[in-house]
């Protein structure tokens, strides 16, 4: 499994949102956290910022939807430039429906669930996924504390992609740091979303190039 960073902007400046982007170039993909005061008690940006940054990076976007109708907006941010579309399962109406319409319109279709949310029910739904983001957090907010009860689902997770054979890529998202993505690792998780351990550091790509040495031990 090959070990990706994501750095979420959620942590960074948003009055200089470019040159956050630019500070973690060397990243596999931007994690952009897209909040509606809804589906969590968050609001973040939408649509028209996440235009602007595709274009003002080179690194693929990574969107995190975390927003009620998914099925109706989810398809505007791969129209946006991302590369990469998260849905909630438990705001999706038609998961499988949706995953198709993200993948048909050019981008990697991903589904999340919060930490209640078991994987069982949608273990058939796996091959139309790209990627499986498992919250580590209650979604909402960054620097919460890592989940340590989350292990068993990321593993159970790992086990359910192996047997099927699949692809699918396993994202972990909420207090991912160096304290905690070892831990991440040796559970099966291969695409790291860290918002705090990244833009709280001096140095945000050396922040990358750290957890990414740590993940890959
Ligand atoms: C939380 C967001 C995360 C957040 C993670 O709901 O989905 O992506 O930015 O922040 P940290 O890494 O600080 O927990
Ligand atoms: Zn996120």
């Amino acid at each position: 499994m090959a070990v990706q960073i994501s750095p979420s902007i959620l942590s960074a400046d948003f009055s200089r949102l470019a040159e956050e982007a630019k500070a973690v170039e060397g990243a596999d993909w931007l994690h952009v956290d897209v909040m509606d005061n809804h589906f969590v008690p968050n609001l973040t940006l939408g649509v028209p910022v996440v235009e602007s940054l595709s274009r003002a990076t080179d690194t693929p976007l990574d969107c995190h939807l975390m927003i009620e109708d998914p099925d109706r907006w989810a398809p505007q941010y791969v129209e946006a430039g991302a590369g990469s579309v998260t849905f909630h399962v438990e705001a999706a109406a038609a998961p499988v429906r949706l995953a198709r319409e993200i993948r048909a319109k050019g981008a990697r279709a991903s589904m999340a669930l919060k930490p209640a949310t078991p994987i069982e029910p949608y273990e058939d739904l796996l091959p139309e996924l790209d990627m499986l983001l498992i919250m580590t957090v209650e979604p909402g907010f960054g620097g919460q504390a890592f989940l340590d009860i989350m292990l068993p689902k990321i593993r159970r997770t790992r086990e359910l992609i192996s047997k099927h054979g699949l692809e699918l890529w396993l994202q972990v998202d909420g207090g991912v740091s160096d304290a905690t993505i070892e831990r991440c690792a040796e559970a099966g998780a291969d695409v790291f979303v860290a918002g705090s351990a990244v833009y709280g550091a001096q140095d945000p790509a050396q922040a990358v190039r750290a957890l990414r040495g740590k993940a890959q031990q």
